[in-house]
């Protein structure tokens, strides 16, 4: 090295030793002392942009000129590393050239599509589904964005909502487990690395107990109650290390969520400490004047910055009010300066102010976009997520030697219904590059099978004039597949059923093929667990295939004819009827609980049906049997610091190598609050050959027998508790029981 470059380095090396690199909080301090408070308050307003909206759309010629005056923070629905630098450039024109965050709900993959959330979430396979996030985040960080809104961790325990499909389902344990999982994947290990995103747990909080199922409808529990079931998710999301967190449309307890104080400032950034920012959903500011709850977006404004929303998406009350607000001494400019450290804050951590068009490089967009290892990972994903519901006299796994195969039904040759909501269509790509459920087929069987196709009906209508030529086309097959269900959209937001069970005449097609006396398999398609008693009665084989995305054909035929054995399990109840919602399995004893369906009588059930849900959370079948054996427990007391360990042989008794998803209940059997008759309290997946064994073994703390007693105090309690291992939460296979001692 020449004289002058040693004398460079040790130049650099010694003005940094005495010129430390100023931390974050510095630059972000540097910065806010040059702000005027309207660049301030631009911080906190996020536009949509004109790619598509997710809410109704405010016409706005004006965005470019206040971009370029400092006067927007981010964009939502704006795609592709061209568009996104167009507005980044304008951003750089402002005075002090703070870059823009451009945000997206990259939900379930970006232009390779991954199952839906609550496919995922079957497969109950942790490291899987954070490789499908950070799959998604790689192809969306390289298409300019940096900022998901998801994961979505509303617990869910009533599928007439629709935005169920978005969730991980009923359980706060196993929506805790997935909520960590998927932030880890969306954020990559550090903030910063070029292919991370910020993540967003959405929607704080409560919004999956809408009053009916009905979307954006109010929300009313105890306090209790939402800290036992609903908030885990959230907490599991800011032990992650989540960026960002997305308040609600309803009202809690008759207080809207974006103008709760007590959820935002009290729990959220004050008693789990989260340094991120708050961002609203789609207008919700604004939607508290039509909550009764504010009288004008004066007082919209007052209410949600007084509660701790930092970013306002959409409803322009932030910038149209703020700065009045801190004039009529009604806030403190205070508030804004937290609001917008929270925000600067991100960028700098993402690497923005170092180079504002990071994401913008159309090179890596290219390769990203069209990786095909992201493909085999959809596959897999997919494969993962298909529940197999039943499997009489062991139909499937279909022969590869079948001579003719009849695949009948509106779903079969769709392409785009395979994504299922809140997929993205990345313009100037063929984002129509998924393999239909028929492609699937075709990719799998060889020539000397004969595959015949026949529609039958559509997904709605009373239209049955396609069944004559289903009905022939199945006799002249050796197996029938069938594939029905909703379509696509007929879940995910603003889409509540009233009625959830098969839409238009497909129960009565599939009656039709029944009568031929085929063999006959169906595959359902939907985002929702949907009523189909007729089925689960008669049809011999049925798998769950949800909205399976890109690779849905390819995975479905893998599980059809046994490449992959199928091992995912429900992650939340399947009502036999509406009228039984809501129905989930943790639920309280009673004082006059019915333990089965003779005995109703002056019992909690109802006299017109069974007591029983359709399937219970936690089931679904493999191609092969899994014997539990052997319980063991190190002790049976323990004091509230001890621990017990509770081990068991899993033994793959079938010919079929296969997975399983070993789950831990435990039942608190006496409680200061009554305590549910089971709780999912640990699960682990294992793979199994043919006639292995393997042990499991779980820890029991004080943590898993711990709730919130009447003083929401997070309390063990001295007792008897019983543990069980089960197959399903209604599949006990192995039970014991252990004493807390004082
Ligand atoms: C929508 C959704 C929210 C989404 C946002 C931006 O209304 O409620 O989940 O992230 O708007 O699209």
């Amino acid at each position: 090295m020449s004289k002058k470059s040693v004398f460079i380095v040790s130049f650099l090396t010694f003005s940094v030793s005495i010129f430390p690199q100023k931390s974050i909080d510095q630059k972000v301090d540097a910065l806010l002392k040059k702000m005027t408070i309207e660049e301030k308050i631009g911080q906190m307003n996020q536009y949509n942009d004109d790619w598509t909206s997710t809410g109704p759309v405010t016409v706005d010629n004006e965005k470019a000129a206040q971009i370029r005056n400092g006067q927007v923070g981010s964009l939502l629905n704006c795609l592709g590393t061209a568009r996104v630098r167009s507005w980044q450039k304008m951003a750089m024109q402002s005075r002090l050239k703070i870059p823009l965050l451009f945000g997206q709900d990259v939900i379930h993959g970006f232009k390779t599509t991954f199952p839906i959330p609550l496919a995922e979430a079957a497969s109950w396979d942790l490291s899987a589904i954070e490789l499908s996030a950070r799959i998604a985040a790689i192809e969306a960080s390289a298409s300019g964005i940096n900022w998901t809104f998801a994961p979505m961790v509303d617990i869910a325990r009533d599928p007439r909502w629709g935005r169920v499909m978005e969730g991980a389902g009923e359980d706060p344990y196993l929506g805790s487990r997935i909520a960590y999982a998927r932030v880890k994947g969306f954020q990559g290990e550090k903030l910063g690395s070029v292919n991370s995103l910020m993540a967003c747990a959405k929607h704080f909080a409560a919004y999956g107990a809408a009053i009916g199922g009905r979307d954006y409808n109010s929300v009313d529990m105890s306090n209790r109650l939402l800290w036992e079931v609903y908030l885990p998710p959230f907490k599991a999301a800011v032990d992650a290390g989540v960026s960002t967190i997305m308040n609600s449309f309803n009202d809690l307890n008759g207080v809207p969520a974006t103008g709760n104080k007590y959820l935002q400032r009290d729990i959220l950034k004050g008693k789990w400490g989260f340094d991120g920012f708050v961002v609203s959903d789609w207008g919700s500011i604004g939607e508290m004047i039509n909550h009764g709850n504010v009288k004008d977006e004066y007082e919209a404004a007052l209410s949600a910055i007084t509660a701790g929303c930092d970013m306002d998406m959409e409803s322009r009350c932030y910038k149209n009010n703020l700065e009045q607000l801190v004039k009529d001494k009604k806030i403190d400019v205070s508030l804004i300066d937290d609001a917008v450290r929270r925000i600067l804050r991100k960028k700098f951590e993402l690497g923005l102010f170092d180079d504002p068009y990071r994401f913008c490089n159309a090179d890596r967009e290219k390769a990203a976009l069209n990786d095909p290892e992201h493909s085999k990972i959809a596959r897999q994903m997919a494969e993962k997520s298909i529940v197999l519901l039943k499997n009489e006299n062991q139909l499937l796994p279909l022969s590869k030697e079948l001579k003719t195969i009849a695949f009948i039904g509106p779903l079969v040759k769709s392409l785009k219904q395979n994504k299922g909501f809140w997929d993205i269509d990345v313009p100037n790509t063929d984002s129509t590059f998924i393999v239909s459920q028929w492609q699937g087929l075709q990719n799998k069987v060889g020539q000397s099978t004969k595959l015949l196709y026949a529609k039958g009906c559509e997904i709605e209508g009373n239209d049955q004039s396609g069944f004559a030529k289903a009905v022939e086309t199945a006799k002249q097959a050796d197996v029938v597949i069938l594939s029905i269900g909703e379509r696509r959209d007929m879940s995910g937001e603003a889409k509540s059923r009233s009625n959830i069970t098969l839409p238009g005449v497909q129960e009565e097609l599939v009656r039709a093929i029944m009568a031929t006396g085929k063999p006959v398999v169906v595959l359902i398609n939907a985002g929702r667990p949907l009523v189909f008693n007729y089925i689960t009665d008669s049809v011999p084989a049925i798998l769950y295939t949800w909205w399976l995305g890109s690779e849905a054909g390819n995975a479905i035929a893998d599980v059809l004819f046994g490449d992959y054995n199928p091992s995912a399990k429900l992650p939340i109840t399947f009502p036999r009827s509406v009228g039984q919602i809501p129905i989930y399995y943790s639920h309280f004893n009673t004082g006059r609980p019915a333990t089965n369906d003779e005995d109703r009588n002056y019992r909690s059930a109802y006299t017109d049906l069974s007591i029983y849900p359709n399937y219970e959370f936690g089931y679904g079948l493999s191609y092969t049997t899994y014997q539990y054996s052997d319980l063991k427990m190190t002790a049976k007391t323990m004091n509230v610091n001890g621990k017990i360990g509770v081990s068991a042989i899993i033994t793959n008794t079938g010919k079929y190598a296969g997975e399983e998803i070993v789950q831990l209940y435990i039942r608190d059997k006496v409680g200061s609050i009554v305590r549910p008759v089971k709780e999912l309290k640990d699960f682990i997946k294992i793979h199994l050959n043919a006639g292995e064994s393997k042990t499991v073994t779980f820890s029991i703390d004080k943590e898993k027998l711990s709730f919130y007693n009447q003083r929401l105090e997070w309390v063990a309690e001295p007792g008897e508790f019983d543990v069980m291992i089960g197959a399903s939460s209604a599949d006990i296979r192995l039970k014991d029981s252990f004493e807390l001692l004082n």
